[in-house]
């Protein structure tokens, strides 16, 4: 995402807890276009400070993206799910987008204009795919961008989820327990494509950008209609 948006004139602020991926990504962009901050996004401080730090680089926030996400081992049964786990994915997957829309609103408001996008997934809309704080969580963002699109419309400000299906990288293969076989084999509506980072840097440029001008509070759903389709029942039934 960070490559793409400066392939397309942006100057962007890279904020993440693992330093040293995050200068990785700076050094590749380079310094001129790209930012690293260390930034835990549960914690208000280490929010106020990217964001004070962009205004302080680059003059301005037009794009916020809430990208950051951490999710907890599956267990299968609610009973064996541990309270502080639920809160830790609840204060980065929720608490995260909060404070990223609410800091973005502070520099935002008073320039009359930008785009908030908040990256959720196929579980912001359905339940069973994830474990219950991921989804809670993926959930509740949704909330929190129809929320505040109500309130920063008159400022001129857009606030949107995007929301994608599975995508083999790293963190997937972890959280499923999957090798690259096992990702060929997951369940895709869409047969003979596979969702890539790329595309959803692309939707994500895309609500950044001007072309979505009018769209706001909305969910984008990039996931080949997974969530849309109940592919068990009926007459395209595929089981
Ligand atoms: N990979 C998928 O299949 C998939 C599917 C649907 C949605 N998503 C969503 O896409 C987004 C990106 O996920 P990804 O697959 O690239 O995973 P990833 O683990 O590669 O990226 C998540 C990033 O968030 C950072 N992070 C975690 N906790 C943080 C914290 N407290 N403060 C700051 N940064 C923190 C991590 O260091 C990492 O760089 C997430 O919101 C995820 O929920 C991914």
């Amino acid at each position: 995402m960070a490559k793409l948006f400066c392939k397309h004139g942006a100057k962007v602020v890279i904020a993440d807890i693992q330093d040293q991926l995050g200068q990785a990504v700076q050094e590749e962009i380079g310094t001129q276009h790209a930012t690293y901050v260390h930034c835990d996004v549960s914690k208000e401080t280490h929010v106020e400070n990217a964001v004070n730090a962009t205004i302080s680089k680059y003059g301005k926030l037009d794009i916020m993206v809430n990208n950051a996400a951490t999710a907890d081992a599956a267990k299968p049964s609610i009973l064996d799910n541990d309270v502080t786990e639920f809160e830790r994915v609840v204060s980065v997957n929720l608490v995260g987008p909060f404070l990223g829309t609410k800091h973005a609103a502070r520099v935002m408001i008073p320039a009359k204009r930008g785009s908030i996008i908040t990256i959720g997934s196929v579980s912001s809309s359905v339940g069973g795919v994830a474990t219950h704080a991921y989804t809670s969580s993926k959930h509740a963002i949704v909330g929190l961008a129809k929320n505040t699109a109500a309130e920063l419309g008159k400022y001129g400000i857009r606030v949107n989820c995007l929301s994608c299906y599975f995508i083999s990288n790293t963190a997937a293969k972890e959280l499923f327990k999957l090798d690259d076989d096992g990702c060929s084999r997951v369940y895709s509506n869409l047969k003979g494509v596979a969702l890539k980072e790329e595309d959803v840097a692309q939707a994500a440029l895309f609500l950044a950008s001007d072309e979505s001008k009018y769209i706001s509070g909305h969910n984008l759903a990039v996931d080949g209609g997974f969530t849309t389709i109940n592919p068990i029942f009926g007459l395209f039934s595929q089981s």
